[in-house]
């Protein structure tokens, strides 16, 4: 299995979600073409969750077919950290992301980003921006999510959260961690953290 065996189920899921998924979905080949993806910078290489499958087996029917999918496939996914302890505390070693699909693979979209992010239990990702517009998925486990645009809402399975381009937003977990499918549409810029605390 690879990314490119991921994909269908990633299109099948963004397919059976709400409105916003619509519009991301949209600027996604069926049939990317696959690329060695550019390995981690030094230090920011990150293991493999080590709970997948156990995230898979609670997740219910509508996120279960991609948890499942993801999980079979992890241990060939580049997982990473975009940050320092400097920059965000424990979150850095707390969280992974690996890549899907961007323009530099390893399947290659003309802009963007799919990533599949893993974020442990009791974590805060402070508050940050960024230039593109941002679709979570929730797939497994739980997280509160908070912006400067909308009210902070504990999200569960099924459930997405939209950011506009440089709305500030932050996330928690608590006891449970949270497997959340991530996407960008248009520039591939790294976050901004925000140092003053979001409202
Ligand atoms: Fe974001």
């Amino acid at each position: 299995m690879s990314a490119r065996d991921l994909w269908p189920a990633v299109l099948a899921h963004l397919r059976g979600c709400d409105a916003p998924a619509a519009e991301f979905l949209d600027g996604l080949p069926r049939e990317p073409q696959e690329r060695p993806a550019p390995p981690p910078a030094d230090g920011f290489a990150r293991p493999v969750p080590n709970e997948l499958d156990r995230l898979a087996d609670t997740a219910p029917a509508e996120t279960r077919a991609l948890c499942a999918a993801i999980a079979a496939e992890a241990a060939r996914l580049s997982w990473r950290s975009s940050y320092t302890t400097a920059d965000v505390g424990a979150f850095a070693t707390g969280y992974a992301w690996a890549p899907i699909a961007a323009p530099d693979g390893p399947l290659v979209i003309p802009s963007g980003l799919v990533c599949i992010m893993h974020i442990g239990p009791r974590l805060h990702y402070p508050p940050h921006r960024h230039e593109p517009e941002e679709l979570y998925a929730v797939l497994a486990g739980n997280a509160v999510f908070s912006s400067d645009r909308s009210p902070r809402t504990r999200l569960g399975p099924g459930a997405l959260r939209h950011h506009a381009p440089y709305e500030t937003h932050s996330m928690d977990t608590d006891d449970s961690a949270a497997l959340v499918l991530a996407l960008w549409k248009g520039s591939y810029r790294k976050s901004e953290i925000v140092k003053t605390e979001a409202t």
